[in-house]
């Protein structure tokens, strides 16, 4: 094939999921100055409520300067990969802060939540392995599972009974969930899962991305446990924490761990000051607020909620051309929200994932819920 049809059969390729409505392209969205809450579109200012910035971090004075010092103490970049010379006192450092948040014996850095929920399944497991995981576990759990050419049964969306059945039928060697499901906001029920796994002597193993600090997600000790800091502590990068064993391990064979550049140590020392911030509760209680205001509001507006009490409120609208036209009515109306749809959700199922954050100010919250009964209501 030459280059010419090959970039025919690309382009025929991105024209089908135009047609579809599912064709994904970027936009330039540049936060605005020191003002969590905003985000600008060209000469557009938006109200921003589609940021996984949950805390509000990202723009912490503290954050912000523990980057800077730790980039003059250890430079912006990490220079190699870890098991060169790219494992620094400042990883060191963030991994025992993080291993002390959590109760664990050992954590092991990555760049990204992706890189990290990969390394793991595919180390641990291989193809004569069967894995049970629920139906709504994210794309880099699956693709770490895919790579690993496992025996993957899911059961129902947080259906413990479904789970145990599986039990019956197979044996596998780890059950995995999120622990706040990144696109409806609802909690795994992990105490159930927990036991389940401790009846059948099986390692569970959780992604707490959108969990960690936030919800009381610490109470159980799962066998691994991902947490990222690209969310509540608005850095970047992510760590998997779990016994020294099972870390010890991942050093030694994870090759997203061993061929890769090390997490910037700059990131680490900010990370490490996000950490501490968290841990102090204050502006998850304001999060709650603005959950308990958005909710409130949203019922007595008569919009389709999902049963969540997370940051992450979902609401339901299906296809997926009106998923985008509703999102487009709230962008002219100076609001930014996710526009979610297939495949990273079941056909028909197309939503828009408004995340709130301990930033918002009530006022920005009672604009959000005013703009979307209008439109909704200018569309019946
Ligand atoms: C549930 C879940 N796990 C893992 C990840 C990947 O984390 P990261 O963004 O740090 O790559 C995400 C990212 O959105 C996520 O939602």
């Amino acid at each position: 094939m030459s280059p010419t049809q090959l970039l025919q059969l690309i382009e025929q390729r991105q024209q089908i999921l135009r047609q579809q409505g599912l064709l994904r392209q970027r936009q330039l969205r540049s936060p605005l100055l020191n003002q969590a809450a905003m985000i600008c579109a060209g000469e557009q200012q938006l109200l921003n409520f589609a940021s996984n910035d949950y805390l509000g971090l990202s723009f912490a004075e503290e954050v912000a300067d523990a980057l800077y010092a730790g980039a003059q103490q250890y430079g912006v970049g990490s220079t190699a990969s870890p098991l060169v010379c790219g494992y620094s006192q400042a990883h060191y450092q963030l991994e025992q802060a993080l291993c002390a948040a959590t109760g664990d014996e050992a954590a092991l850095l990555f760049s990204s939540g992706f890189a990290a929920n990969t390394a793991l399944l595919k180390s641990l497991f291989s193809e004569h392995d069967v894995v049970l995981a629920d139906k709504l576990i994210h794309a880099s759990m699956i693709d770490g599972l895919r790579d690993a050419k496992v025996k993957l049964k899911r059961f129902p969306h947080n259906d413990v009974t479904a789970a145990a059945r599986l039990f019956e039928s197979s044996l596998p060697l780890a059950v995995l969930t999120e622990s706040v499901f990144s696109m409806d906001g609802d909690v795994a029920p992990l105490a159930e899962l927990n036991s389940l796994c401790q009846q059948h002597n099986c390692p569970l193993i959780v992604d707490d991305a959108h969990g960690f600090l936030l919800t009381d997600t610490l109470n159980i000790k799962p066998f691994a446990r991902l947490i990222t800091f690209g969310k509540t502590l608005g850095c970047q990068g992510a760590a998997i924490v779990g016994s020294q064993t099972l870390i010890d391990f991942l050093v030694a064979n994870s090759r997203e761990y061993i061929y890769s550049t090390a997490l910037s140590p700059a990131c680490c020392v900010a990370a490490h000051i996000a950490l501490q911030l968290a841990e102090r509760g204050n502006l998850q209680q304001d999060l709650q607020h603005n959950i308990h205001l958005f909710r409130q509001l949203a019922t007595a507006a008569g919009l389709p909620l999902l049963p969540s009490l997370t940051a992450i409120q979902p609401i339901l609208i299906g296809e997926s051309d009106r998923v985008l036209h509703v999102a487009k009515q709230l962008e002219q109306r100076g609001l930014l929200v996710g526009a979610i749809r297939p495949p990273t959700v079941p056909q028909g199922s197309g939503r828009l994932r408004i995340t709130l954050s301990a930033r918002h100010t009530a006022e920005q919250v009672e604009q959000l819920v005013a703009a979307i009964a209008e439109v909704f209501n200018g569309d019946t």
